[in-house]
């Protein structure tokens, strides 16, 4: 329980995803976090104090004064009494104000005052979040040592589809609890390739694949959460990669073949995500396909196998893991191909568990080793991360 008697000082400012913060709370009272809430006066349009100080167990903070009494808030001894501060939601606004160091509210005081790491997960709709402005103040926010909680891509209040949902509080407890974990991969070299591969056909076409390349960022995160220092080989995802992740984006097999090769002899721990052609285009036209009369062939060759080559290259002391995804025959296919691969660790998933597979936010995965397997119930592709992080370090270590 990282999280047992931390105590946590939670920003909501004013936004829709305000009512989220309520989740947050209780996820990290549950964690035996001391969790204290200031509100901004704007984030009282958007959610009680009397909800908030409820699940927090303590009065809701918003003002300096606390009646004519002369009693006040005292924003110096909030931000010192914090082991961390959360802003979720974190509105264009207040960002923009921590951003220029203005403090006309008790939020920002404290912020000020506050010698605690601080997190803070934007909230706002896309073209709010892609403004050159919002873009600018979050870079020096990152530059001052504040951790950004990556918005997510997805359905926005206004209707409009973009990236600007505000992280989902499992996602920032997890942020949270990893302040307080140890690292138990400090010092080692993690790859991870993720999302799928394009194989043009002409300049306008590709064969491509369903992979969101979800799992592969959610590894690349937690293993980053560990300690690991992590090399992310991506196709093309609508993803933002984890910050403090290096990313190499690539668009064709043969691309993330030549990216993958040159980190492999320096990684300790090696993660075959991706999804990756099998095929591609013997020939790729100079000029755009014109429809012609009858029906058309395209000729196909093999792609290079990624992981079956540099499976070959393996010297003691790495460790690759290898994705299934197979649709019949499940178990025997993955037990071949961690054979053939020589993988240390497979991860199954089949398409025929519902939630499985690409596309979802869910995963469930059998992980199998030489030695036997270990199956998991449908979980957050996130958890999923989790729990094969956990098995190879366990698997390191036996
Ligand atoms: C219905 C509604 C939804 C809003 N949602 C957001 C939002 O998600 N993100 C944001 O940055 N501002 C949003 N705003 C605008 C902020 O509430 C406004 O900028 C406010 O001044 C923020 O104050 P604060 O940063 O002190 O909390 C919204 C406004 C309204 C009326």
């Amino acid at each position: 329980m990282p999280l047992a008697g931390k105590k946590i000082l939670l920003g909501v400012c004013g936004s829709i995803a305000a009512y989220k913060s309520a989740w947050l709370i209780r996820l990290l009272v549950k964690k035996g976090a001391d969790v204290k809430v200031i509100m901004t006066p704007a984030a009282h349009d958007f959610i009680t104090p009397l909800t908030l100080a409820t699940l927090s167990k303590h009065p809701v903070l918003t003002n300096f004064s606390k009646d004519e009494t002369g009693q006040w808030n005292n924003h110096v001894e909030l931000g010192l009494w914090a082991d961390v501060m959360v802003i979720a939601p974190a509105s264009a606004n207040t960002l923009a104000k921590m951003a220029h160091g203005i403090c006309d509210n008790l939020l920002l005081a404290t912020y000020l005052s506050a010698r605690c790491p601080v997190l803070f997960a934007p909230a706002m709709d896309l073209d709010m979040w892609q403004h050159p402005s919002t873009q600018s103040n979050l870079k020096k926010l990152v530059a001052a040592g504040n951790s950004l909680i990556e918005p997510t891509h997805g359905e926005l209040a206004s209707g409009l589809i973009g990236t600007g949902r505000m992280g989902e509080p499992d996602e920032i407890l997890q942020s949270v609890e990893s302040l307080f974990t140890t690292r138990t991969l400090a010092g080692k070299k993690a790859l991870v390739t993720a999302g799928p591969t394009y194989e043009a056909l002409d300049p306008v076409r590709f064969i491509g694949n369903h992979s969101t390349g979800k799992m592969g960022y959610a590894l690349a995160e937690e293993l980053l959460r560990q300690g690991a220092v992590v090399t992310l080989v991506s196709g093309p995802t609508h993803l933002a990669a984890p910050a403090g992740v290096t990313l190499v984006k690539v668009t064709s097999a043969e691309e993330m073949y030549l990216a993958t090769q040159k980190h492999f002899s320096q990684s300790d721990i090696i993660v075959f995500s991706a999804a990756v052609a099998d095929y591609k285009p013997a020939h790729k036209a100079d000029q755009k396909i014109k429809k012609g009369q009858g029906s058309m062939h395209i000729e196909l060759v093999k792609t290079n196998d990624i992981a079956a080559e540099l499976g070959k290259q393996k010297k003691p002391g790495q460790l690759t893991v290898g994705f299934a995804l197979e649709t019949e025959n499940e178990k025997i296919n993955a037990q071949a191909k961690l054979k053939s691969k020589n993988f240390d660790l497979i991860v199954l998933n089949s398409l025929n568990d519902t939630g499985a597979g690409f596309g979802h936010d869910t995963n469930k995965v059998t992980l199998l080793t030489a030695a036997g397997s270990q199956e998991f119930n449908l979980k957050s592709k996130k958890e999923v991360a989790a729990d094969i992080v956990t098995a190879i370090i366990e698997y390191a270590h036996a």
